[in-house]
């Protein structure tokens, strides 16, 4: 791992570290297979240009071999442990997750190593047509979600995510969960969010027409699926009867850093995650060094004023967007 942003030396105060882990082993501890299929973006009705402006043509797949037996039994007491330490949503209504876990990096080296593997994210880059590497933003590079206390609320509501690439990984036995089913919509997300009424990537506990409706199964615990998450409008159902339903969510970005990146740095910003705004600033900058690099290599010196105006407005543009809406939360 090395063509990712490294993790912070710090650690929120709120974030309790895990101590006596088993170390990662990617030899012991994944064991990587294929989806059996894949879905595009155009199988989902989306246009042309709107697909060359996603890194990859890539949609979604089924669920696959991801962890060992030995990796599944580690990862799930891990995942057991941090319940107690998990994020709490202060109500302000902009968190649709009912119990989940942000940054689980900071918490569990186990998770980091696990998340940073190259083994990892070279499967991972194959299956999805791009270059992908642990996401740079420690929130959302490891989250856990659990079943919420509550059955009769959904796992998780109808939404698209704010990063491009995530795994959704079962850690518990499926055999035993009745209900929580993953599902997504088989059409575009602006069809979805048109059927439901609602407009960007937060949730609604609504119903879309169940014959859009496909559910991904999952075979067993250690298995999960890849889905380029902001283009895809997906939830996780509620359960008919309480049980231990944990899911992991790992997410990723597309590298090289100069490459465009959908991360939604603008709507996490609304998240109550604690340091979430000084991981989106790394985050931003670093996407932003790599674009000014970049300029720096390509500026020709007969570029017009016009031109380098332009050049220079791409580069900075999502940084400074993230900057403003930064300043709105300075009262
Ligand atoms: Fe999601």
């Amino acid at each position: 791992m090395s063509n990712t942003l490294r993790f912070p030396d710090q650690r929120p105060p709120e974030y309790i570290k895990l101590d006596n882990e088993p170390i990662f082993n990617a030899e012991r501890h994944l064991q990587l297979e294929n989806p059996k299929s894949t879905t595009d973006l155009s199988e989902l009705g989306y246009k042309e240009d709107e697909i060359e402006a996603c890194p990859s043509s890539f949609g979604v797949c089924s669920s696959f071999r991801i962890l060992s037996p030995e990796g599944v039994a580690v990862m799930r007491d891990i995942c057991l442990k941090m319940h107690d330490n998990r994020n709490i949503s202060v109500g302000t209504g902009v968190n649709r997750l009912g119990s989940y876990i942000r940054g689980a990096g900071y918490r569990s080296q186990f998770i980091k190593d696990f998340c940073d593997s190259p083994e990892l994210s070279k499967h991972l880059s194959e299956i999805a047509g791009v270059q992908l590497a642990r996401h740079s933003v420690p929130a959302v590079a490891c989250g856990v979600n659990y079943a919420p206390e509550d059955i009769t609320r959904a796992v998780d509501n109808w939404h698209t995510d704010s990063v491009a690439f995530d795994i959704v990984m079962m850690m518990s036995d499926p055999a035993k969960i009745d209900g929580g089913e993953f599902q997504y919509f088989q059409g575009t997300k602006q069809e979805g969010q048109t059927l439901l009424g609602i407009a960007g990537e937060e949730g609604i506990d609504a119903e879309l027409p169940a014959e859009r409706i496909k559910t991904v199964p999952f075979p067993g615990p250690g298995y999960g699926f890849m889905q380029q998450g902001n283009m895809i409008f997906h939830r996780a159902c509620r359960l008919k009867k309480r049980a231990e339903r944990i899911t992991m969510v790992p997410s990723f970005v597309v590298v090289p850093p100069h490459a465009a990146d959908a991360t939604n740095s603008i709507n996490m910003a609304g998240w109550d995650d604690p340091c979430l705004p000084a991981e989106l600033t790394r985050h931003e900058a670093w996407r932003a060094a790599a674009r000014l690099e970049k300029l720096v290599e390509e500026v020709s010196l007969h570029d017009s004023p016009k031109r380098l105006i332009e050049d220079l407005d791409r580069a900075l543009a999502p940084l400074l967007a993230y900057r403003d809406r930064l300043s709105k939360d300075i009262k």
